[in-house]
């Protein structure tokens, strides 16, 4: 049996390869020793970096001429040449994102699972590959026509991101709720598609309700002042209730919502939110609400659409989360 054991990467500087490859990109430094092979003089090393678990190691390779410098970051002429494949692609995304790694792309689920390109410090393009699962049920298979709508802005979270923080978010529960049957609560119409992905994340008996409210008018700025649309069907009198948000923004549409069934006699009163929005001044919502299970936090300043949140009733069926453009 034989397979590829290295693969030659042309870089202008070891140590700074060596540093994005390890430090970004999660790989594992095999080898870094003087390249006894030299007699040039010229002082090479022997650097071999490789993805934790991988067999196939890349040999960073020092360019030592003006010919090999020309192509650093152009090996393969601009085409993807490199191809990292992880069994758990948002975890690996999320991981590569957060260490800021530039991905040129939003992250799409293939027939073949799900893929997105990014570059390395020279600008070498590599595929990030993963199978098909985890990911959203009825994710869109290929780039949707809707991202070139000038209303859309910049992606704040993926799809492969929100599946990833979900699937937590529902382990979190599963464990909390052991031995019990929560009351998950979607509050409509904005929670609905975040909803709809966290009970299929609990592992464990669990019943749903659904709450239709809205704050006065169609402004952008909550007013404080909710009305009941639709109320529960059920009582929740001795139950333990989990409130589901798409997003706190002052946080005075979930406290009122907290204070009212608080009043209801349940067992407890938990809130969940996909989004909470960090105040200008920092520290917590002005609306003073604690958000038991948060998803991410949002800048202050980001209006935002998709994942069932709208802007002026549109966007809602976006699959991720973007900035919302008003006047493009
Ligand atoms: P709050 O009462 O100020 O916390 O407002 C919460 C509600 O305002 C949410 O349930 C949303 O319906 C709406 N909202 C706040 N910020 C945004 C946003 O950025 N995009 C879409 N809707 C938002
Ligand atoms: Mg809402």
């Amino acid at each position: 049996m034989s397979h590829i054991d290295l693969v030659s990467l042309l870089v202008r500087d070891y140590d700074e390869a060596i540093a994005f490859y390890v430090e970004k990109a999660g790989f594992e430094l095999v080898t870094d020793q003087p390249d006894v092979s030299s007699v040039t003089g010229d002082p090479k090393r022997w650097v071999v970096v490789r993805p934790p678990g991988a067999q196939t190691g890349l040999l960073l390779a020092r360019a030592s001429d003006d010919a090999q410098r020309a192509v650093v970051g152009r090996q393969t002429g601009g085409r993807v040449g490199l191809f990292l494949h992880t069994d758990d692609f948002a975890v690996a995304h999320r991981r590569m994102s957060e260490a800021g790694i530039r991905f040129t792309q939003e992250p799409r689920l293939e027939a073949y699972g799900w893929v997105v390109v990014w570059e390395d410090l020279y600008g070498n393009r590599w595929d990030l590959l993963g199978p098909a699962e985890p990911g959203p049920a009825g994710a869109p298979a290929a780039e949707p026509v809707r991202a070139k709508d000038p209303h859309i802005g910049e992606v704040l979270f993926s799809q492969a991101q929100i599946a990833a923080r979900v699937a937590e978010l529902g382990r979190e529960i599963t464990a909390d709720y052991a031995g019990r049957t929560p009351l998950l609560v979607s509050v409509l119409k904005g929670s609905l598609v975040f909803m709809a992905d966290l009970m299929r994340a609990i592992d464990g008996p669990a019943e749903i309700d659904v709450l239709a409210v809205s704050s006065y008018g169609a402004a952008t700025k909550s007013s404080g002042v909710v009305r009941i649309i639709k109320d529960l069907d059920h009582d929740v009198a001795g139950r333990d209730v989990i409130l589901v948000e798409d997003i706190v923004d002052s946080g005075l549409t979930m406290r009122y919502l907290v204070e009212r069934f608080s009043s209801q006699d349940p067992a407890s009163v938990r809130t969940c939110a996909l989004l909470v929005r960090e105040p200008a001044h920092g520290g917590q919502p002005d609306g003073a609400v604690t958000v038991d299970y948060e998803g991410f936090r949002l800048p202050a300043s980001a209006f935002v659409i998709g994942y069932g949140l709208d802007a002026g009733q549109l966007y809602r069926n976006l699959p991720y989360v973007a900035t919302y453009i008003p006047e493009p």
